[in-house]
């Protein structure tokens, strides 16, 4: 009883094919009661009024004639061929009877139709005084009417359980087969692994819940799998950018240990290339903490903020810092609802680029303007340029361009600049000319943030 308990809770099928069959099998035996009981009461019906037919029978026949003769045999003979008996009494005497008696004996009874037993058999009987002391009482055996009920009941049972075996049979087979694909749905799920993520579910069949729950899953799969890829690819590259710095310290180590303690030229050259190896290995896992941080959405320090003075403060910075670049800056008073840091280090990653990816007394322009809802701001420089075939994997994390160049960084700069304006609703778009230039825009909502039904949309 258990291992049955035990697999209908396994089965989904078997569950619902028996809890369909249990509606079906009440249904059935309702419909059958009120057949049943419809059946014997119009029969019960039927009989009862045969005999008042009866009894008014003979009361019109005694009184139709002038000097009735009880005990004609004619009174009664209407009983044979309506199942009835029928016997007149003459002052409490049984003077008259139908034929059809037999050694039946039917008691005295002065009354409505009722049900009574005789012989062990229910008979229905009703009697009447109809005057002049004569009494007349009829009864019907139900015999034949009970016969056709119990006949009618086994025949709705076989039937019901006919129809139940059937649909059992039949129901678990269809949802079985309706079923199947869900079998395999489970089995490729447990075979899926993430060595496997290029696994995929095949679809056919109808477009039904099986189909979409299957597609579904594939869709995910699609998302673990891409998800799983630019995971590995960011691993390499990250211990990649760590090695060349790491492999610099160590051949430097190296060095120092066999002659550099005596040669002071050597000395400080390792000293010095040590420590810019440091540094940038530095750089690099601060920019990914960094990255992880934003990627991880933190709760953002939203300020109202004057992007005019950010761009002021960035651009007098770059300012001293670049040699052989021109860098100017326009802007007007412009509101946005932002992180002051976090916008900073963004807009410094763009300005960085505009400075390091420049030619020999180029130029680099910092401007801001309103565009509807959104406050821009454009680093326009006159520098190397992209070329467009590469633009659309500009933001990727650790993507270079020219990755030979010895100045150029980790290739996360993008990156970063692009989760962060994100993360304050915003969006960065680039345009740039081979050789000729580039201009990289930055887009924040504007200040106060649009009302809800009226966003600001990009
Ligand atoms: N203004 C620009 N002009 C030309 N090329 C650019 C410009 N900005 C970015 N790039 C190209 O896009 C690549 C990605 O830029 P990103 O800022 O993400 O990385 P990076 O500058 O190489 O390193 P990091 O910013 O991490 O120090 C750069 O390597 C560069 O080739
Ligand atoms: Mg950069």
């Amino acid at each position: 009883m258990k291992r049955f308990r035990d697999y209908i809770d396994g089965s989904i099928g078997l569950r619902l094919t028996l809890y369909y069959c249990a509606i079906l099998l009440t249904t059935l035996v309702l419909c059958g009661f009120v057949v049943i009981f419809g059946m014997n009461f119009a029969l019960t019906k039927e009989a009862n009024s045969k005999i008042r037919v009866a009894i008014l029978n003979v009361q019109n026949t005694l009184q139709n004639e002038e000097n009735p003769n009880l005990s004609d045999p004619e009174l009664v003979d209407q009983a044979g061929s309506l199942e009835l008996w029928i016997q007149v009494y003459k002052n409490g005497e049984i003077i008259n009877k139908s034929p059809n008696f037999g050694n039946i004996k039917i008691p005295y009874y002065d009354g409505p139709v009722k049900p009574i037993l005789i012989n062990g058999q229910e008979v229905l009987v009703s009697g009447k005084d109809i005057g002049d002391g004569v009494f007349v009482e009829v009864a019907h055996p139900l015999k034949r009417e009970k016969h056709f009920l119990a006949v009618l009941s086994g025949l709705l049972i076989f039937l019901m359980m006919g129809a139940t075996l059937f649909a059992m049979v039949s129901g678990y087979i269809s949802v079985t087969n309706t079923l199947g694909p869900l079998a395999i749905l489970t089995r490729k799920v447990k075979e899926i692994n993430t060595g496997k993520l290029d696994e995929r579910i095949p679809l056919s069949g109808p477009k039904d819940e099986l189909y979409l729950l299957a597609q579904a899953f594939n869709e995910m799969l699609e998302r673990l799998e891409k998800g799983f890829k630019s995971q590995q690819e960011f691993v390499a590259a990250a211990s990649h950018d760590l090695r060349t710095p790491l492999a610099v310290i160590k051949s430097y180590n190296d060095l120092l240990k066999r002659w550099g303690k005596d040669d002071k030229k050597i000395l400080e050259e390792s000293i010095q290339t040590i420590s810019g190896a440091t540094q940038r290995m530095e750089r690099l896992v601060n920019d990914l903490l960094f990255l992880a941080r934003v990627e991880s959405k933190p709760r953002i320090n939203f300020v109202k903020l004057n992007i005019k003075e950010l761009i002021e403060e960035i651009g007098k910075e770059a300012q001293a810092l670049s040699q052989n670049i021109s860098v100017t800056f326009n802007s007007c008073d412009l509101f946005v609802n932002a992180d002051e840091d976090y916008l900073r280090r963004a807009l410094w990653a763009l300005v960085d680029n505009a400075i390091k990816y420049n030619k020999e007394n180029g130029e680099v322009k910092i401007i801001s303007r309103q565009e509807g809802n959104f406050a821009v701001i454009d680093i326009i420089d006159s520098g190397i340029g992209i070329k467009e075939d590469v633009l659309p994997r500009l933001f990727e994390k650790f993507y270079r361009v020219d990755s030979s160049r010895q100045s150029a960084g980790f290739g996360l700069g993008l990156a970063l600049s692009k989760e962060i304006i994100q993360l304050h609703g915003g969006d960065i778009r680039v345009t740039s000319r081979y050789k000729e230039g580039s201009k990289f825009s930055i887009y924040l909502p504007i200040y106060p943030p649009a009302i809800k039904g009226k966003n600001a949309t990009l």
